[in-house]
């Protein structure tokens, strides 16, 4: 698993001295800002390629910057009581684009399609908490690194389950994210096997499956962790001690779209070094 953060982080680097040359085409003026609320539009739009922006690059839908999502991932991405998709990635990318000129819109779909979207040239920017790795690599491209994810264990209170002895109980997961694949994998290549693993539509569902018993642990990225166990306070979940994996976030974007990569890039990098970035994190994240 070591293998696969190491390799991650030398990815990130490569792309981040790649993106050194690139503009943003930012106006500087929103630092703090991010606050305007992102437009939901439930269907793709863009069914021309795009105009050619003066900043070099060309997104989907004139004037947009489509991100795909799966808003099931709090303090990432969720929905507010009005199912408006709120959270860190949201925030941030409404930042980027409006640093790009651009009016965010946020597609939410399964965490697949969300995947697969910028893959397609559908969105132009993936983020979803979504853990850099080599399969994906293969398929997309991934900007700078912006947030560790560890991946840890969720079990009922008083359970008998360790790190240790995972190998023998049935694990619930999201559907297609690292913590499926990984534990799906062979006992060889430090998984559990398929006949352990239960991939579930969404983090939730998994953790309401620990509740009702169906699964005796769930995997999941740290901080969906704490927000489940904290939402469900009275069916007395916790954390394991340790961790499963570490893992690096990154935004996905259509292999080969260097132009945008680079605006993106830039934008981001901008964000972090104003301390925009880290503003948005506190907003969502309070220290304890
Ligand atoms: N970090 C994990 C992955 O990339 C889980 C991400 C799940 N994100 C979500 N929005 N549901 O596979």
């Amino acid at each position: 698993m070591k293998k696969i953060l190491a390799f991650a982080m030398a990815a990130a680097m490569t792309l981040s001295l790649a993106a050194c040359g690139g503009g943003s085409g930012a106006d500087s003026s929103n630092k703090g800002g991010a606050s305007n609320p992102p437009v939901v539009s439930g269907s793709q739009g863009g069914t021309s390629a795009g105009a050619s922006d003066p900043a070099g690059f060309t997104t989907v839908e004139p004037g947009k910057l489509h991100m795909s999502t799966n808003a099931e991932f709090p303090p990432y991405e969720m929905l507010d009581d009005s199912g408006v998709p709120i959270g860190i990635d949201v925030e941030v990318a409404g930042a980027i684009a409006q640093k790009l000129g651009l009016e965010l819109v946020v597609d939410d779909m399964g965490f697949d399609a969300a995947l697969l979207a910028v893959q397609n040239g559908q969105s132009d920017i993936a983020m979803a908490g979504i853990t850099v790795s080599e399969d994906r690599l293969a398929k997309m491209d991934f900007t700078d690194s912006y947030a560790t994810g560890v991946q840890v264990v969720i079990v009922k209170e008083g359970s008998d389950i360790t790190m240790d002895n995972l190998g023998e109980k049935m694990i619930g997961t999201q559907m297609g994210t690292t913590g499926y694949i990984y534990a799906s994998d062979t006992v060889e290549n430090g998984g559990y096997g398929e006949d352990h693993v239960i991939g579930y539509e969404t983090g939730a569902v998994a953790v309401q499956a620990l509740i009702s018993g169906q699964v005796d642990a769930v995997i999941i990225d740290n901080l969906p962790a704490q927000s489940y166990v904290e939402a469900n306070a009275a069916a007395g979940l916790t954390i394991l001690e340790g961790t499963w994996v570490e893992e690096d976030y990154a935004i996905g974007l259509q292999k080969g779209n260097t132009d945008l990569m680079a605006a993106v890039n830039g934008a981001l990098n901008e964000l972090k070094a104003d301390g925009t970035f880290q503003g948005i994190v506190d907003k969502y994240i309070t220290a304890d």
